[in-house]
């Protein structure tokens, strides 16, 4: 490790090097068979003789707190204890903000049969071919490559690859100069707060909804209002006056999962055409559709520009990538690039090169269609289990990782998730997706990570659970 020492003045210099040597072995930083600077580098470090150096070292040999090895070096011998942290007593605060706003969800481990929406299955991943080519983006010439085009924007190879990806999957209108990469969807909803809202300024976002949307705002300063959706989603008619920006996952609502319908669509465009409102559009998960006539996304039948069409690679790929992007119109380009410049420069670039190389290769198109094949046999057989269960309404959905149930009004859709966990199921009830209007109550069913046959052993504990409610 590179260890700092700094000396003051020039008195007593080897007593100073001790001295630090020793604080550092003591309180835990350099911790046993760490090796210590040869002392002719920490000499020319610290522009003093090399002889000053050694005679700190000597000292600390004899007592005990170094040994050295002729030839190999000096390692601390004697253990210390652990590091000591940050100093307790701080004057300093978070804002009062950061005591309203949290981390969702409070992740449980060790869940048995794990249905909470979100998770892909990471058995299904492509590892070897990823490994490949990442192995090759990691080459020292690779890297030089990269680095030189550490544009804030996104490497121009992935650009091309999302934006012909986005087009021919979901009939997205991009180049890609539109594309901007992000680490994922959230933080495309951070550069579009720093881009275009105000503290202060009404989001509105669909209730039930997608929590992490809804808290970045908050934790932004935006004033968020819940909209209730219905059976063709968001109800626009339930906009508040003042809105500055929408927030909807019309491809397929979170969490309920119904597509928000044409009609609605248009009538959402043209509301916000008429008070010059911003519309982002969540495109989450819709890789993943099992039937039914795709509907356009927002972004393709916007004849307005004012639609932010955002996606992910957490359901295709994996969420620990943290590879999204966003695709805006030209009059934001130059405001997109800067803001994702100053809030970290730009995404990580072997993995923005490998995953060009995964798309252009076809590796990705192959991926998703098999993964496609799997996850659609679980739909189904979700399904076909929970729609026979008494009690429960299955919302039509045909799309995703997931699918949701209501439940009757008055039922407590949060104490039956809390038995399923103490039986090893972990899900989400509906009622944990509330904004701030009456919680629609139900289940959520997410079947990304659960192989077929689990997903019946694991809804056959949950129908027992469900039964002893009624
Ligand atoms: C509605 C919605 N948006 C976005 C995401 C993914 O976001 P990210 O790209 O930040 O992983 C999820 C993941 O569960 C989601 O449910």
């Amino acid at each position: 490790m590179d260890l700092h020492v700094s000396l003051v003045g020039r008195r007593d210099l080897a007593g100073q090097i001790y001295r630090q040597l020793r604080a550092a072995i003591l309180d835990g930083r350099l911790r046993v068979g760490e090796a210590l600077p040869p002392t002719r580098e920490l000499a020319r470090r610290l522009e003093i003789s090399r002889n000053t150096v050694a005679v700190a070292y000597d000292r600390l040999i004899a007592e005990g707190f170094l040994r050295g090895r002729v030839g190999a070096g000096t390692f601390v011998q004697e253990a210390g204890p652990v590091p000591r942290g940050a100093p307790e007593a701080s004057p300093l605060r978070p804002r009062a903000i950061w005591d309203e706003v949290s981390v969702w969800p409070t992740w449980t481990p060790g869940v048995r049969w794990d249905f909470r929406a979100g998770l892909p299955d990471v058995r299904l991943f492509p590892y070897e071919s990823w490994r490949r080519i990442m192995a090759g983006r990691l080459r020292p010439s690779a890297l030089d490559d990269a680095a030189a085009a550490g544009d804030p924007a996104g490497l121009p190879d992935l650009r091309r690859a999302i934006a012909r990806h986005v087009g021919v999957s979901r009939s997205v209108r991009a180049s890609a100069d539109d594309v901007v990469v992000t680490s994922g969807i959230q933080q495309a909803l951070d550069l579009i707060v720093r881009v275009l809202l105000e503290p202060g300024d009404v989001v509105a976002v669909e209730d039930p909804g997608y929590p992490p949307a809804r808290l970045l705002f908050q934790a932004a300063g935006m004033r968020v209002r819940g909209v209730p959706v219905d059976a063709e989603g968001l109800r626009v008619d339930a906009l508040p006056d003042g809105t500055r920006a929408v927030y909807v996952t019309p491809s397929h609502q979170f969490p309920l999962g119904m597509p928000m319908s044409l009609p609605r669509r248009r009538e959402l465009l043209d509301w916000a055409r008429r008070r010059d409102v911003v519309v982002v559009e969540d495109d989450y998960d819709t890789e993943y559709r099992y039937g039914g006539r795709p509907i356009e996304p927002l972004q393709s039948i916007d004849e307005d520009g004012r639609v932010l069409y955002l996606g992910t690679f957490s359901k295709i790929m994996r969420p620990v990538l943290r590879l999204g992007f966003l695709v805006a119109p030209p009059s934001l380009h130059r405001a997109f690039r800067i803001a994702r410049y100053v809030s970290s420069w730009h995404a990580e670039l072997p993995s923005q090169a490998a995953l060009a190389r995964f798309i252009d290769d076809g590796l990705l198109a192959q991926h998703i269609r098999r993964s496609r094949r799997e996850y659609q046999a679980r739909h189904e057989r979700v399904a076909e289990l929970v729609g026979d269960w008494p009690g429960l309404t299955l919302v039509p959905s045909a799309a995703g990782l997931h699918l949701s149930a209501t439940l009757p009004d008055g039922t407590d859709d949060a104490a039956l998730v809390r038995r399923a966990l103490a039986e090893g199921v972990g899900l989400f009830a509906l009622s944990e997706f509330a904004v701030d209007g009456p919680s629609v109550l139900g289940l959520v069913f997410g079947y990304g990570a659960v192989a077929r046959p689990e997903i019946d052993v694991g809804l056959a504990r949950l129908c027992d659970i469900v039964a002893g409610l009624g």
